[in-house]
């Protein structure tokens, strides 16, 4: 695509938008009044004022020698003389009450109206609740919400967290995350929804909505604004190692890394924040195709592109494609950046106004990106309320706690069941590993701090110990065996195998926590997604002593554990499950509540074959015939989807509406569950659809429906599912989308119908 003429055709759009004029497509409705206020304010500003609009600087610029309050003389220079627009983060790189980050933000905010008449935006990474306030709630991670495949969890978190971060006087969150988590090795996995681009654009809308509200144009003051994150393709970095280039076929990238994002920008998303890294050798902050080309004009999308970390520092002194700093500022507004995170250098607001009076970055463009830094703060109603008198007699309350409890609840997966689980209730339990005494570990990263540190904030929740010592009181003995060593997250040392021996010879069952530490990000880079050399060894010691071992897995990705799974009688994943994961396992482990939880992604065996579900049929001796019969076998430890429960569900009547469709048409498919066992549970249905043949060697299967439903014993519930006939077309080698006529099987339940489509439809335009 040309350049050039992107950013032209991208500035006529937005030169119409103060007026609402008519156009083809705007995913948010255009409203007259939040244009006319733009306008208004934009009329009245100097370029320093605009280009101070354009940047985002982190708080430790504004902190005092406390780094717990903020320096006056520096409010004046930041806010006062550069007339920065926006600040993010946290004082002292840690967790704040919401009553001291409200203060904090009402400092700013009085400086910022008095200063330029503009209010400033305060963005927070809440990420799973509100992440960074000592006293707010947190739910469990992204990747324990896909694994519920339920949005009403996303839904509920979205609402909690919105809530208390506004409670707070902050008006916008970087979240939610969707890089889908296609590849085990990348440390931020955990961070989103599992590695389906359906799942991930389901769950990611529904918090959108619920984050944002209805209605985008006014968000209320029990609402805030999302920073999707991060567009796009972030999650699959070749060497596995975060911030570290990927690359992807613009086929994919259009189908499966776009789609979460797409979603989220028709369910409203108003900003969007870039992805790091970089596809294809071209880093995303200077992908003038993929910023301005897909997002600003294909979808005629009005919001604001904000920057990630330092990211356009990143482009001169890490990528190399431009000479200094200076050029990479105009590359990357030139691109569509509309605000510059970064993070340390206010003289970045002098270098905006250099480039506009030199001419490389235009005015145009210019005023195109204030005007949507303007438009989020309108649309936020931050011009009438910088601040707020609301009260917010829900946060931190009971109902959050529940709801994070049963969110937690729905998400631990259990893997493996030989019969030991439920646990009796006389078992006495010897429970060891690193991870059974810590809530670090239980939340992960993006907890309180950075890199997670759960136990310094509240160490009022239970860990899985504590837990199943409320549980069972008296029956449980605890030995680590192993244990977490100091700061560096991914070292752990042996304690002593000898005693987790003594003491399970006057156990009945062992169970041993093992995972990993919480980190984030670039931190959480590993070379090796083996289970670490002495958890392993911790595993094998317990199984020798003949009693059975319940292997909990606390991780934020799927530890390799092929070797010691079969010493096992049981597996549960608990990834990340948080503040209430202690309990909701104690309550699953007993046999109190049913598993329901499923995996949103692939729990791969072998380090040098990582797959995902979608794979090619090419890829496995299965579903390939042919000449070359190579020994290709999809060898997983569990597959994505997986997930038992302590009762069984049948699966009849696979229906569909028609057997023939052409690519107008909704099909709707139904199927009945039924029950069989003697204990309520909970099921999650999930319908695949398999193009039969395809101009592009088709995916395997692709998931197309999920629903989850509850079940009493013996009782039955037909699922039904909508599945619009363009739901099974897929982007080939030119980009567009495209449904070919010929044979589809549908599958749900082990079951599968096909369905024939009688006509080949290519949409010219990018999405359908
Ligand atoms: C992360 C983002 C985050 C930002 C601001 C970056 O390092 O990649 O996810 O929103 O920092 O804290």
């Amino acid at each position: 695509m040309n350049f050039t003429k992107i950013v032209m055709s991208t500035l006529c759009v937005s030169a119409a938008v103060g007026a609402c004029a008519p156009k083809a497509q705007q995913v948010i409705p255009c409203d007259k009044a939040v244009e006319a206020k733009v306008e208004k304010v934009l009329s009245g500003m100097t370029l320093q004022e605009k280009a101070g609009q354009l940047v985002q600087l982190n708080i430790s610029t504004l902190e005092d020698a406390t780094r717990e309050a903020i320096d006056p003389a520096k409010l004046d220079k930041i806010i006062g003389q550069y007339k920065v627009g926006s600040i993010l983060n946290v004082m002292h790189d840690a967790a704040h009450s919401r009553e001291q980050t409200a203060a904090m933000v009402r400092q700013i905010q009085e400086k910022s109206m008095e200063a330029i008449g503009i209010p400033c935006i305060y963005g927070l990474d809440m990420i799973h609740g509100a992440s960074y306030l000592t006293d707010g709630s947190l739910y469990p991670q992204e990747i324990n919400l896909g694994a519920t495949f339920n949005p009403e969890y996303a839904a509920l978190m979205g609402r909690a967290m919105a809530y208390e971060t506004r409670a707070a006087q902050v008006p916008w969150v970087f979240s939610p995350v969707m890089d889908l988590g296609r590849d085990p090795r990348w440390p931020r996995i955990w961070e989103s929804f599992g590695e389906d681009p359906y799942l991930q654009a389901r769950m990611a809308a529904e918090e959108t909505r619920a984050l944002q509200g209805e209605d985008p144009n006014h968000i209320d003051l029990q609402h805030v604004a999302v920073s999707i994150k991060h567009f796009m393709g972030y999650g699959v970095p070749l060497s596995g190692k975060d911030r570290t280039p990927a690359y992807i076929a613009e086929n994919d990238l259009r189908e499966k890394y776009f789609a979460p994002f797409l979603a989220c920008f028709r369910a409203g998303a108003l900003t969007a924040m870039v992805n790091s890294a970089s596809i294809n050798g071209v880093p995303t902050h200077a992908n003038a195709t993929l910023l301005t080309g897909w997002v600003k004009e294909q979808l005629g999308w009005d919001g604001m592109l904000v920057t990630d970390w330092a990211d356009i520092d990143n482009l001169w002194n890490r990528d190399h494609v431009a000479a200094d700093k200076k050029e990479a500022v105009a590359m990357g507004i030139n691109a569509g950046i509309d605000m510059i995170m970064d993070p340390y250098d206010p003289e970045c607001c002098n270098v905006i106004v250099d480039l506009v009076n030199e001419g490389t970055i235009s005015e145009a463009r210019l005023n195109d990106a204030v005007r949507r830094v303007l438009r989020l703060k309108v649309r936020l109603g931050l011009f009438d309320k910088p601040v707020w008198d609301e009260v917010y007699p829900d946060f931190a309350s009971e109902k959050y706690a529940r709801e994070s409890y049963a969110t937690a609840l729905e998400s631990e997966v259990l893997l493996k069941n030989e019969g030991v689980l439920p646990l009796k209730e006389n078992s006495r339990i010897l429970v060891c590993g690193p991870n059974a005494n810590s809530l670090r570990t239980l939340n992960g990263g993006w907890s309180y701090t950075w890199q997670g540190s759960a136990d310094d904030y509240v160490p009022q929740y239970n860990t899985i110990l504590e837990a199943l010592q409320k549980r069972y009181p008296g029956q449980v003995t605890w030995v680590p065996g192993v244990v977490y060593d100091g700061s560096d997250w991914q070292k752990d040392v042996v304690a002593s195998f000898q005693q987790v021996k003594n003491e399970a010879k006057k156990a009945d069952v062992i169970v041993c926590c093992v995972g990993e530490n919480s980190y984030c990000e670039t931190p959480g880079n590993m070379d090796d997604l083996n289970l670490s050399a002495n958890q392993k060894q911790l595993v094998r010691e317990a199984a020798s002593t003949g009693k059975p071992v319940v292997l909990v897995l606390n991780e934020g990705r799927p530890r390799l554990i092929g070797d010691i799974e079969p010493l096992c009688a049981a597996v549960v994943d608990v990834m990340l499950p948080s503040n209430f994961g202690g309990d909701a396992l104690a309550a699953l482990l007993s046999g109190d509540e049913n598993f329901s939880g499923k995996l949103p992604f692939t729990y791969s065996k072998h380090i040098n074959a990582l797959h995902t579900y979608d794979y090619k049929v090419t890829e496995h001796r299965e579903t390939m015939e042919g000449s070359y019969n190579y020994d290709a076998v999809m060898d997983v430890q569990w597959p994505f989807g997986h997930g038992l429960s302590y009762t069984k569900f049948d699966y009849k009547n696979l229906q569909v509406s028609a057997a023939e469709v052409k690519a107008g048409d909704v099909l709707t498919v139904s199927v009945d569950v039924t029950n069989t066992g003697d204990r309520a549970g909970k099921e999650a249905v999930l319908l695949y659809s398999s193009d039969l043949v395809a101009s592009l060697i088709p995916d395997v299967k692709r998931l197309r429906g999920f629903e989850k439903v509850a079940l009493e014993p013996g009782e039955t519930k037909t699922v039904t599912f909508r599945l619009p006939a363009s739901d099974l077309a897929f982007v080939g080698g030119d980009g567009r989308w495209r449904l070919e006529k010929g044979d589809f099987r549908l599958s749900c339940g082990g079951l599968g119908t096909l369905v024939r489509c009688t006509e080949t439809k290519v949409w010219e335009t990018p999405n359908i």
